[in-house]
């Protein structure tokens, strides 16, 4: 059976994308990450899947671009933020070693707005990163076997704890 390494779970900002390319780069393995699989499926940008179909049907993307990855890949994978929330989703990770990078907010908003544009976070970003977090945090240590704590640390010594949490 093939299986992603570890799957990155946690809410915006909390580095998924930057700290999954580099447990890559160190265990030689590949990067993958359900937002550009979607984007990819969709053929448009997320931002443009929420205006054009709305949340439900990026949701149903996301459910199927994290069981595929989930099936084919054999590197390191992150997911989107929301994909918690689908129960679909946490069932294909109940056999994945996941890793939840943990963040508090102040760490979360001098990242997120500095890349990508993410939908729910368009208005009122930090109240509404909060609502998230408080709605997730019991589903990201649902589906956690591990819980790395990325506050004060740099990338590479998040990476350092991922690779230490396997
Ligand atoms: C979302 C987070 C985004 C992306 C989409 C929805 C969310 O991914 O999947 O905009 O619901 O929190 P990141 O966590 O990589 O920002």
């Amino acid at each position: 059976m093939t299986a992603p390494v570890v799957v990155l779970v946690g809410p915006p900002g909390s580095g998924k994308s930057t700290v999954g390319r580099l447990v890559a780069e160190r265990l030689g393995v590949a990067f993958r990450d359900t937002d550009a699989d979607i984007e990819e499926l969709a053929g448009k940008p997320i931002p443009e899947i929420f205006i054009d179909e709305g949340e439900p049907h990026f949701r149903d993307l996301e459910v199927r671009a994290v069981r595929a990855a989930a099936e084919e890949h054999t590197g390191v994978l992150a997911l989107g933020g929301g994909a918690v929330m689908a129960g679909a989703t946490r069932e294909a990770l109940a056999p994945l070693p996941v890793v939840f990078l943990e963040v508090p907010l102040a760490d979360a908003v001098k990242r997120v707005g500095l890349d990508a544009p993410r939908p729910l976070l368009a208005v009122n970003p930090r109240a509404r990163w909060r609502e998230l977090m408080d709605a997730r945090r019991p589903l990201y240590l649902e589906v956690a076997n591990a819980v790395v704590d990325t506050q004060g640390r740099t990338p590479e010594q998040v990476a350092d704890a991922v690779l230490e949490a396997l």
